[in-house]
Formats: structure tokens, sequence, C-alpha cells
């Protein structure tokens, strides 16, 4: 098969080393792709993942078989449906199923509407109703931007004063802003569940745990995650179960009722509260960095599910996994997720791979044949071990071979799992 693969972050660098094991495989291009997924694909970077019509030429021009779309924007931005419309394959979510993610209204409703275990919410386009609701409910609570923030368009809440100043900063986020999520603060340990979907047969990927703010003990900014492992020990089989039975497959046949099938990555974003999965958000594609301690553990051909995914074929598939652990730890440039320095040049990626990490490139570029920093989050460190205990000893010793000035990343990886 030839595929192209679009996007360019740490996600796609594992989906593209996944990808290239495929004995189906004949060829992949990418774009833009990386410095690491040039490894594996021929990176194209003179078009834009915004531009539908260009990107479905190339597809058409290299006579792709299956297009495999790693971010969110250009499946919100309707990529899956000008594809589907030009008679090519592509695993990814359409237009309208991608609202799970684009529109978290949309999806709280659905949620709502079906029966979905989430934290209660009210929906507000004035500022004062939504400042009164708060002042009813008290804190802690959570305020959310609708649409896509880039992850920062959410405000959880200690204090009435901070949810009341959260409302008036949402109007910071544009149009994303404009409609006000508030909902009850769920109290418990979050988890990540991915599952690959044909819109009837839904197969979960091993649980994972993300590390979503800046620093060590869960202190700092929100982040696009800064490590992540798996399996997560939190999504024991009972959880796991659940998972599946309330909220995969009835949120999979809510979409459908709605007239929508959902085809590729579904990604629920849970919290654990007293042995009852909730719902955080939905996102409709793989997890960053999740998607880089899930896919080292899959022993199954990852291109084979997905073009099943695609094609509606994925009855009787079934995935098998090793018993090993995975820890991925990124490491982020000084002052992410603020402002941050660019084109620091990065050494000791060579050595770190030597002692057994896989690289996986986020924010890199090459710039004079040298690899330098490009991006906020800059590389994911990602080893398998036997155990969770093995697994974080060596990713830290891998970790700390590299180096960019102003570097820094989180010490407490999968700490949580260890206690
Ligand atoms: P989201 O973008 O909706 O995933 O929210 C970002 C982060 O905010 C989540 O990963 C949680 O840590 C936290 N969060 C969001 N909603 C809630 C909630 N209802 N209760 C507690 N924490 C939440
Ligand atoms: N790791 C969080 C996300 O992919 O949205």
């Amino acid at each position: 098969m030839n595929v192209l693969l679009i996007g360019g972050g740490g996600r796609e660098h594992a989906l593209a080393w996944k990808i290239s094991q495929s004995p189906r495989l004949e060829k992949m291009f990418a774009i833009p792709g990386s410095p690491g997924i040039k490894d594996f694909a021929e990176c194209v970077e003179n078009i834009s993942i915004d531009d539908n019509a260009a990107l479905v030429d190339f597809a058409t021009s290299k006579k792709i078989d299956l297009v495999v779309v790693g971010p969110e924007a250009p499946l919100v931005n309707g990529l899956v449906d000008a594809l589907n419309d030009a008679g090519i394959k592509s695993f990814g979510c359409t237009r309208d199923a991608a609202q799970i993610e684009g529109s978290k209204i949309f999806a709280k409703r659905l949620m709502k509407k079906y029966n979905v275990p989430t934290a209660e919410f009210e929906v507000f386009d004035n500022v004062d109703a939504a400042k009164n609701y708060i002042r009813q409910k008290g804190a802690p609570i959570v305020v959310k931007a609708d649409g896509l923030a880039a992850g920062k368009g959410v405000i959880v809440a200690q204090t009435l004063d901070e949810a009341l100043t959260a409302v008036d900063e949402m109007k910071t986020f544009g149009t994303a802003g404009s409609k006000i999520v508030v909902e009850e603060f769920m109290d418990g340990e979050e988890a990540s569940v991915l599952a690959l979907t044909d819109g009837e047969t839904i197969l979960p990927l091993v649980a994972a745990q993300d590390h979503k703010r800046a620093l060590d003990g869960d202190k700092g900014l929100n982040t696009g995650g800064m490590g992540a492992y798996a399996p997560a020990p939190v999504v024991d089989e009972k959880i796991s179960a659940l998972v599946t039975e309330k909220i995969l497959k009835p949120t999979i046949a809510a979409l459908k009722a709605e007239g929508i099938t959902y085809r590729g990555c579904l990604y629920a974003g849970l919290m654990i509260c007293d042995g009852q999965p909730k719902v955080v958000e939905f996102n409709c594609r793989f997890g960053d960095p999740e998607t880089q301690v899930v896919l080292p553990l899959l022993e199954s051909d990852l291109l084979d599910l997905m073009e099943a995914c695609a094609s509606g074929t994925l009855s009787g598939k079934e995935l098998s996994w090793s018993d090993q652990s995975a820890v991925c730890v990124i490491l982020a440039s000084g002052g992410y997720p603020k402002a941050y320095k660019k084109n620091l040049p990065i050494d000791g990626v060579t050595k770190a791979k030597s002692l057994g990490a896989l690289i996986f490139h986020a924010g890199t570029k090459l710039s004079d044949g040298e690899l330098v920093t490009s991006g906020g989050r800059v590389l994911g460190v990602t080893v398998t071990a036997p155990n969770l205990r093995e697994a974080v000893d060596k990713v830290y010793r891998c970790a700390d071979v590299i180096h960019f000035d102003d570097m820094h990343f989180r010490r407490d990886i999968a700490a949580k799992a260890l206690h």
C-alpha cells in the first residue's frame, strides 16, 4: 500500500515508525513530516495540511491507498470528507464526527442525551448568567471555552474568585470563547483510552496516562502533555470493561443515531471517580504523547488495522499486545507552554538511541544539516521494559544524555503508578 501521513509531531513520528513495520507498506509520504519521520517517509513540506484540495491532488497523483490523518485540525476542517468525495480511503473521521472534539458543547450534549457518564454542565453565551450559575454552584468548578483552543481553553477553578475571573478570560479565546461551558469538578485519577473503530466494531487500545501539567507534582500550567506511560494500572480489567460498555459503545452508537458513522481513532479522556469512569473530553484522533507509549506495545499490524477502520472491515480483527511497560518523557523548550527560544542545537539523540530509547521528534528541524529545536515539545524519549519500574529508570538514563539549552522535562512521569 502507498500511504500518505498528515502531520509532523511526536504522534505522527510514532505512527510512521509503527506503520513502517507493516509488510503491507510499499511507500510512505508525509506532509509535512519531520526530521524523525524522514527515516520512514518522503516528507513534502510545500503543501499546507489545511489545503484539502491540494492534499487530494497530491494523494491522487501519488496513487495513495490510505491517507492517515494525525492532528485534529484537518479532521475538523473536513479533509476526510474531501478525500471520500475523491474516492480516496483515509484513516480519520469526517467533519461531522470531529465535532466530538471540535465542539465541547456538541460532545457534552451528545453524552447527556445518550447517558454517557460525564460531569454535569450548563452552556452560556452570556457572562452574567455564567457567573450567577457559578455563584450558585460554588467552587471547585470548571470553566471551558467551546471550540479548539489548543488545550488552553479550560480552567479548573479551586475558588469562586478564580472561576469568575475565568469567565472573563474566556473572551480572550476569540470565537472559541463566545460560548462558555461550566461544569462540575470531577475528583479522581485521569486516564486516556484510545480506540480504533470503523463505526461498528470498537477495539480499545491499552490505557495510558498523560501528564498535562508542565512541572513535577502536577504543578504549573497545562501543556499538550509532558509524558505518558502504558498500561495505566488505574484502568484495571473492571474499569476497562466499564469504559467499553458505558462509554465507547454508547458513544459510537449515539453518533450513529445522529447520522454519523465514526471511523478512525476515538480518544476518551477519562476521570476515574470511585471506581467509575467518566468522560472529561473526547478527541477525534490519537493522543500525543499517549500514542508514543501505546504503539510500542502493540504487536499487531497497525496499517492493516487502519485500513480495516477506513473500509468498515474491522469486525473479526484482534489486537495483540506485548506484556511490557512503556514510558515516554517529553523534552521541552525552556519556557514552554509559554514563549520559548527556537533553533537551539540538540545533542545526544544518537547516544540515547544506542541506550535503547525510541526518540520521537515533536518539534525539531534540520538547519544546515544540524538538528535544532523548533517547537515547545521537542522530543519524546520512549522506552519499553519488562515492568514500569525498569522502564522509568531506563527512560531517565536515556533522557539524561540529550541536551539543548534551557531544556526541561518532568522527573516524575509514571510516579503515581509506582506508588
Ligand atoms: P480538557 O481540555 O477538557 O481535557 O481539560 C483539560 C484538563 O482539565 C483535563 O485533562 C483535566 O485535568 C481538567 N479537567 C477538565 N474538566 C474537568 C472536570 N470536569 N473536573 C476536573 N478536572 C477537569
Ligand atoms: N495528550 C493529550 C492530547 O493528545 O490531547
